[in-house]
């Protein structure tokens, strides 16, 4: 049975335990229920008592929200705050200040502490390095950084300067690089001379060098180059400097600058069905909140737990619950700078017991992995090491199919730690349905309920309300605080992409396709309903990859790039090409194959990179030339073509395509 038909039939519901509930922040179904309530009677009342609750303003809102330019919604507008002020300095003169912030682990295995009141020093030092280079608010700065505190502090002195950060995925390629410091306008890149990862030392710099070397990035005017290795180098003199050298002589403190609650704090770039990445444009107040918020209720952090969210700085993941969230709610956090299969594919579970980690946070693509790595060596299942300290395990950025999730919840979590399969997105800022672990009933492979004030419905085409037990589009026919603002520099695409007009041009559009089961009204997501892909919980545009694979004008005449489903990764990328020569054979096909792979990791980066790649004398079009990609999807599953392909202009494609190459 496939993951898809297995979650259909899904029947296993797991409560949380009494000694759960009544320790819970959110305590039982009542209490969630009675904040769905607050929030459906008094929409604004609701997010105002919780703004004011959470956030420390300098200058208090007089508005909740303002729908006036709808879809541009702004929340708590004439507030002001500073979102550094309120991970570190508001921790100062309580029990918080001398607690551990973060316990960051090395590639190889180097375990170090710093402290809230030795973070909120560090952060303000940076911020004055980053002052003293010219830097100031609003303007933007691109951090390429490896996992660990340095990368948090570069973020966190961004936004207590009132800089807008945007954060480049080490795996990025120069070129995604090159895109982003034009389309943001960057002024300066924070970066690293290497990465470790895996044993491997990887440089950071070097690709920042070929990114800037392509031309047009006058903008840039000081790249800050912290040193992971002892390994020197290339430093352009009068544009590059180390951290060492700009931290000399700076003060550890510095006044964090208030800025208005719609100030970004941030644009991170993510994949659209079209054209480049977008900049999705995040809030400083309404972000704050609800990253803070949803720590408490999704994670029901308690003052002694040890979180560990295993994503990278990165990705929105990293952003709410790395560099933000954990902060703003005191938590003690883990960092850890490697791969979960280096040494060994049992490092998750050794750091778990090294560190008696209460609250575990990863991608269903890491478990299966090491699902797979556990039943091929014995030595590397979570058996092997002392996993109670766990309390609540959580997943985020793709479905989870049942059978991983039994094997986490089984042989992870002991059967006692609830799971929150959390769903949500880069443009919605935070959790947006998902469990409550001191409440919700869990069933395997649904992220079940919406949180209190997020309005989630399943819609037709046109907008209109679909019954429990039937699929269609999710949307979130409220505006709440931490969602996207604007594509950065692109409104008209913002509201195009998400706020369309055959909908009523009022209700936010996911992107995904869900259902919500007759009985419960449990929601489950069933994947994107644009073309982007999810590949091990990285969205891809299949555009992006289509015109990375035509941008190889010497060998590549056409592109079409669909997903078929992967048992590992979720989804597999499979492209279709059509070569200037002749189609290629057996050895010639698979070098070929092997180049434009590689081509497209340098031109977006590996995580990019086509599984399967098929050649074909020409791509199965219509007699008007577009090209049905729904033949192809059903080519790269292998299933039977069973669709209609009478207006097809060249259906014996078809058969070529479908074989084996
Ligand atoms: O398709 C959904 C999937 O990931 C997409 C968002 O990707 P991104 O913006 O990169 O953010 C990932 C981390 C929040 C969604 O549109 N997705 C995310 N979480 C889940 C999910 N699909 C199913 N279940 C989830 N829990």
């Amino acid at each position: 049975m496939s993951a898809i038909e297995s979650v259909l039939v899904e029947n296993r519901v797991f409560p949380p335990s009494d000694a759960t509930v009544k320790a819970a922040r959110i305590s039982g179904m009542a209490a969630y229920e009675a904040l769905c309530r607050e929030a459906e009677k008094d929409f604004e009342g609701f997010w105002a008592r919780l703004a004011r609750d959470n956030v420390q303003w300098t200058k208090p809102f007089t508005q909740v929200l303002d729908e006036s330019k709808a879809p541009f919604y702004k929340w708590f507008q004439d507030g002001e705050l500073n979102a550094s002020a309120n991970c570190l300095d508001k921790h100062v003169g309580t029990p918080v200040e001398n607690k551990v912030a973060i316990v960051f682990e090395s590639d190889d295995g180097q375990v170090s502490q710093v402290t809230y009141k030795e973070l909120l020093a560090r952060v303000s030092q940076f911020a004055n390095a980053l002052k003293a280079q010219g830097i100031k608010k609003g303007d933007r700065v691109i951090v390429y950084m490896p996992m660990g505190v340095e990368g948090v502090v570069a973020m966190q002195a961004c936004a207590r300067i009132g800089a807008t950060h945007s954060v480049v995925f080490g795996g990025f390629s120069a070129k995604s690089i090159h895109e982003r410091v034009i389309d943001a306008g960057a002024v300066a890149i924070v970066t690293a001379n290497y990465q470790m990862r895996g044993g491997k030392e990887m440089g950071l710099k070097s690709i920042v060098d070929e990114a800037l070397a392509m031309g047009g990035c006058e903008s840039v005017k000081s790249v800050l180059v912290y040193m992971r290795t002892p390994t020197a180098c290339n430093m352009v003199a009068g544009r590059d400097k180390t951290f060492d050298e700009v931290l000399k002589g700076q003060s550890t403190e510095c006044k964090p600058e208030p800025v208005g609650a719609e100030h970004p704090l941030f644009i991170l770039y993510t994949s659209g069905s079209t054209g480049k990445p977008k900049g999705v444009q995040h809030s400083t107040g309404g972000y704050l909140l609800w990253s803070k918020l949803t720590m408490d209720w999704t994670f029901d952090l308690q003052p002694k737990d040890l979180f560990w969210c295993t994503a990278d700085i990165g990705w929105i993941t990293g952003h709410s619950y790395v560099a933000y969230g954990p902060l703003a709610a005191g938590a003690t956090q883990l960092i850890f700078e490697g791969i979960p299969t280096y040494p060994h594919a049992g490092r998750f579970w050794q750091m778990i017991e090294k560190h008696k980690v209460s609250i575990f946070y990863t991608a269903p693509t890491a478990i299966r992995s090491l699902i797979k790595a556990a039943e091929t060596d014995e030595k590397v299942h979570p058996k092997n090491w002392n996993l109670t300290s766990l309390r609540i395990l959580g997943t985020v950025g793709e479905p989870i199919n049942p059978e991983a999730w039994m094997w986490y919840f089984r042989n992870v979590g002991g059967e006692r730690c609830p799971i929150v399969d959390t769903f949500w997105q880069t443009e919605t800022g935070g959790h947006v349905i998902t469990p409550l672990p001191g409440a919700t009933p869990l069933v395997p492979g649904s992220c079940t309920l919406p949180l209190p004030g997020i309005m989630a419905a399943i819609v037709d085409e046109t907008g209109k309300d679909i019954p429990n037990g039937s699929g269609g589009m999710l949307v979130i026919k409220r505006p709440w605080p931490s969602m996207i603002r604007t594509i950065w520099g692109d409104p008209e695409r913002f509201k195009k992409s998400y706020f369309p007009e055959e909908m009523g041009g009022k209700l936010y559009l996911a992107g995904d396709g869900a259902v919500r089961d007759a009985k419960t009204g449990y929601f489950r997501i069933t994947g994107r309903i644009d073309d982007v892909l999810n590949v091990s919980g990285h969205r891809l545009g299949t555009m992006e990859i289509e015109s990375a694979l035509v941008s190889k004008t010497d060998m590549v005449a056409e592109a079409a790039v669909v997903g078929r489903p992967d048992d590992l990764t979720g989804e597999a990328v499979c492209a279709f090409v059509v070569l200037k020569r002749p189609r290629p054979t057996g050895e010639e096909a698979k070098k070929i194959a092997n180049e434009l792979r590689n081509w497209v990791a340098k031109e977006i980066g590996p995580i990019a990179k086509p599984k399967d790649i098929r050649f074909g004398d020409n791509l199965p079009k219509t007699r008007s030339g577009k090209i049905m990609r729904r033949l192809l999807r059903s080519i790269a599953k292998g299933e039977q073509i069973t669709q209609d392909t009478t207006t097809l202009e060249n259906p014996a494609i078809l058969d070529q395509l479908a074989e084996n190459n």
